[in-house]
């Protein structure tokens, strides 16, 4: 259930803070994830902290990404803003050290996270927003099966300009036939 090809889903533990920090101020990590302000260690401890108790409620079910041949941590993927009535959530993912992109790692991940959220969690529409100035996040989640249905003016201020937000969501019976 947790585990792909090339990666395995897990709980965060405090113990993943040194590598967290590594990249998490970096720009090449925030600037696709939303406002870029600095983070503090206990920021991120407090951060990881909470996803324990946001899986307690079924809220959000936040994992770190661990590579299966190594056992090196890489990021994090997470269904978010889980709702019980309409059976929905929304998709986070990074791979925060960019030498570790481009790998297969993210797509692997997602695709167990799908696994999780529909064949696990019961999940019936599983969405997302991605920056119209990120294709490279944007063809894995097209890649992985998700489709465009929408594009939100101006939602976010990046690197001096306006980006646009991407919607895109997926649901279980499209998700199911890919399989
Ligand atoms: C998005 C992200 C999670 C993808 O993980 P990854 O491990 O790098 O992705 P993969 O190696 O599995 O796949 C990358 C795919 O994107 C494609 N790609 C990469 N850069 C691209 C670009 N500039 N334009 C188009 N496609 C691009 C690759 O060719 C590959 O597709 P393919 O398998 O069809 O050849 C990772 O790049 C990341 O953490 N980015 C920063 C944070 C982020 O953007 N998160 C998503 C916010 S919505």
């Amino acid at each position: 259930m947790y585990e792909g090809k090339k990666v395995k889903l897990r709980s965060f533990e405090l113990s993943d803070l040194d590598c967290i920090m590594k990249d998490w101020n970096k720009i090449h990590l925030r600037r696709e994830l939303g406002p870029v302000v600095p983070h503090s260690r206990s920021e991120r401890e407090a951060w990881i902290r909470k996803t324990w108790e946001n899986r307690q409620k079924g809220q959000a079910f936040v994992f770190a990404i661990e590579e299966l041949a190594t056992g090196d941590f890489l990021g994090h993927a997470s269904l978010n803003s889980v709702t019980k009535i309409n059976r929905t959530a929304k998709v986070s993912i990074a791979i925060y050290d960019d030498k570790n992109r481009g790998q297969g790692f993210g797509t692997d991940a997602l695709k167990v996270l799908l696994t999780i959220g529909f064949d696990y969690l019961n999940l019936h529409r599983i969405g997302l927003n991605v920056f119209n100035t990120n294709p490279g996040a944007h063809k894995v989640y097209e890649n992985v099966g998700f489709k465009k249905v929408g594009e939100l003016r101006h939602t976010d201020f990046v690197e001096g300009k306006y980006v646009n937000d991407i919607v895109m969501d997926l649901l279980e019976d499209e998700w199911r036939a890919l399989k």
